[in-house]
This record gives C-alpha cells, structure tokens and sequence, in this order.
C-alpha cells in the first residue's frame, strides 16, 4: 500500500510527526502471532518512542517494557504496564532512579558490572527488598551494523565481558539483595543480517552449560533487541519479518525446560508507523545543487546527520518530472541534511514532504537547538 496522509492533516501547521495507529495495531498482530508459538516473551524498548497513545497500544497487544531511565520506568507504569513487566536496564542507572524501580517492585535490573551489583543489594537492603537481576554480558559478537548503535563488543562500554563473568557472579555470594535470575545480552540494533542471533544463541549456549556447571540455572533469558527495518522501501515492507527474528531463536538457542526467552524490540515496532511530515520552506539552485529547504531539521530527525542514515523521502504534494535535490533542513550545520542527490518530483515552494521510518528514534531524539519548538504528535 503507498503512503497516504489522511486528508485533513494536510492542512495541519508543519512540521509534525504523523503516527498510523492502524498500521502499529497491525504490527503488533504480527510481532505477537509470531513470538507466541514459541512462547516468547516481548519487551517494548521504550527508548525508541515513548509516546503514551503508542504505549498504551503496545500494552494492550500484551508487551512487557524495556526502560533505560528513571523516566522511561515512569513512563512505563503511567501507561499502564505492570510493574512485574517492566525491566530496568542501562549502564549507569542512579541511586534515586534504583530506589524508585525498587520501590514499584519492577519484575529485573539488567546489571553490567560489581560495582552496580553492590549498589542495588545496598539500596535493595535498605528498602527490606531483594533486587530481581538479569546479568549483561558482552558476548563480543559482532552485529555487522552502524558502529555507534553496535553493543555487543569488547570495546563497548556495555556489558561485563566473559573473562569478567566468574569473579561477577563469585561477587553475588556477599550480595544477599540481589536474585541472579538470567542472563541478559544486546548485540546492536538495526540488524538486517540475522545470523548474527545464531551466533549470539551459540555463545548464550555455551554460558548456560557453564554456568550450570557451577550450579547456576537460570529461569529467564533475555536476547536484547535490534531487528532492523527497510528504511529504503517501507511499503514493501511495512511490517517486518518477525517469523524470521524468532526463528533464529527457535532454531539456535537451547532453551532449557520450563525457561522463559525475552525479546526487547524497539525500532522493529514503531518505526515503520511514523513519518516526519514537513513543507518546502524554499527550492534553492546553486552552480552545482539544487536544495530542497525544508521546515524541518535535524532537530526533528537526527538519525540522517548523526549515522548517514538513510530516510525515504515523498513529495506528497507534487507528480514530477523528477529531478535531483539535497533535501536538508533550516538548522545551522551542514549535517542538517536528510538526502542527497535523491530524486524527487518538481518541488515547489508550500509542497508537503514525508519523511519516512520515522517513528523509531525520531521524536525521542529530538532537540531544542537553534531554540525550535518542539513539533507536535498527531494520531490516526
Ligand atoms: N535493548 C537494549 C539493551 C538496547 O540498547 C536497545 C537499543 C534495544 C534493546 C532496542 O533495540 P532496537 O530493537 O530498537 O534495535 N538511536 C539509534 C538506535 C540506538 C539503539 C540503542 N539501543 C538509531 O536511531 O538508529
């Protein structure tokens, strides 16, 4: 189906990012119908969208949420997400952010390190609590994707490595707060190439042996997130492949009886629902370019400047001939361009623009600079 924009926004002030409450519902359909056979466990990331009419659907579809802050942990339970739902993962999480997860009673801490391990069974202890713990680890396989969205390896700063791992769960013998309850591991995200999972299923395989020999059984394992998405051809592929994500797992991962396998995917659910919906504010020709000047900028979408990341463009207003344009934004940086040289239908001056894939670490990623306004949400 090609992107329509419903009627009635076309008039709306530019720029706002467009949300296709439909197409998320159909979504969600998917991601469960898909994780349900195998009884998998999905966790929404909330750090890609966390926009409460997204969530609140998110919940309703039967989703657990990941939450990387104190705020997003808020978030969460204001949507109404079920506290033993809701993980708590992150690699400097504060002691008043803690104290708060602690207090609601959340279902895990993901925990990345001693020194974090011994804060939560301080504050665990000083609340009269034992803190759920599901230990990261960095099982150093390489997600084949952007280097600054690319987790799982040495160098990262996330995880504690597996060298580390026997001295860090030695350390769990002194900590009585804290409940060892699984092991928790994120490789990267925008991952088209699954066979990574394979390999990432293969090095959890080996720990579980391993930590059963020294008498560790753990009743949950978290996978992360990271199934990418066709930033290229949307409408080819609204909905992605959740069958095939799960299948990796299915086939690779030796699940031990009764054990319970979480996801936590974030872009693969709301990406493909939002869309940054802009006006040429000027057509401007230089010597060698022709720009499409838009009212919106990095400030709405960072991904294009921060990761050359590459977002389907429409002219929604416009039927051509086509013609090249660098479609950037108003921002003052030479990185506040959303294309290239992309091909476009005679733009004009008031055409309305679709930026697409959007609502996945766009909104959420916004920002104030040059003293823009925030651009508002509107729901379909
Ligand atoms: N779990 C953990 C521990 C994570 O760090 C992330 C994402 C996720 C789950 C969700 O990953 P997803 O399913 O969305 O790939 N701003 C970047 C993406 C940053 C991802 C950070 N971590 C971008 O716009 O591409």
């Amino acid at each position: 189906m090609p992107f329509h924009l419903p009627a009635e926004l076309a008039q709306q002030p530019t720029p706002f990012y467009y949300y296709d409450l439909a197409l998320l519902d159909q979504t969600l359909a998917a991601l469960t119908a898909a994780a349900r056979p195998g009884n998998f466990q999905v966790h929404y990331a909330l750090k890609a969208n966390f926009n409460l009419p997204l969530l609140q659907r998110i919940r309703a579809a039967g989703l657990g949420a990941d939450c990387v802050s104190g705020g997003e942990v808020q978030r969460a339970l204001e949507a109404g997400f079920a506290p033993d739902h809701v993980v708590f993962a992150g690699v400097g999480k504060s002691d008043a952010e803690i104290n708060r997860a602690l207090a609601a009673d959340i279902f895990c801490f993901n925990a990345e390190s001693v020194p974090e391990l011994q804060v939560l069974n301080e504050l665990a202890a000083a609340q009269g609590r034992t803190a759920r713990v599901a230990l990261r680890i960095n099982p150093n396989v390489d997600a084949h994707t952007h280097a600054y969205i690319t987790t799982g390896l040495e160098a990262n700063k996330f995880g504690i490595s597996l060298q580390d791992l026997a001295g860090v769960i030695d350390s769990l013998d002194s900590l009585p707060h804290v409940e060892l309850i699984g092991l928790h591991a994120h490789i990267g995200s925008q991952i088209t190439n699954l066979t990574v999972f394979a390999e990432l299923s293969r090095k959890l395989n080996e720990l579980q042996t391993w930590l059963e020999g020294r008498g560790h059984r753990l009743p949950h394992l978290n996978v992360g997130g990271g199934l990418g998405i066709d930033y290229h051809a949307p409408d080819e592929h609204l909905i992605p492949d959740f069958a095939a994500y799960f299948g990796m797992f299915e086939q690779h991962l030796q699940r031990r009886p009764g054990q319970q396998v979480h996801v936590e995917l974030g872009r693969a659910v709301v990406a493909q629902c939002g869309t940054l919906v802009s006006r040429v504010l000027y057509v401007k020709e230089s010597q060698q370019v022709r720009f499409a000047i838009l009212d919106a900028g990095m400030t709405e979408l960072i991904r294009p400047a921060l990761y050359g990341s590459h977002h389907h463009i429409q002219n929604l207003s416009s039927q051509g001939p086509f013609l090249p344009y660098d479609v950037v934004g108003p921002i003052c940086e030479s990185s506040d361009t959303f294309a290239k040289g992309v091909l476009l239908p005679e733009t004009q001056r008031g055409d309305l623009v679709a930026i697409r894939s959007a609502g996945a670490y766009g909104e959420v990623m916004a920002s104030g600079y040059n003293l823009r306004e925030k651009a508002p949400a509107v729901y379909r």
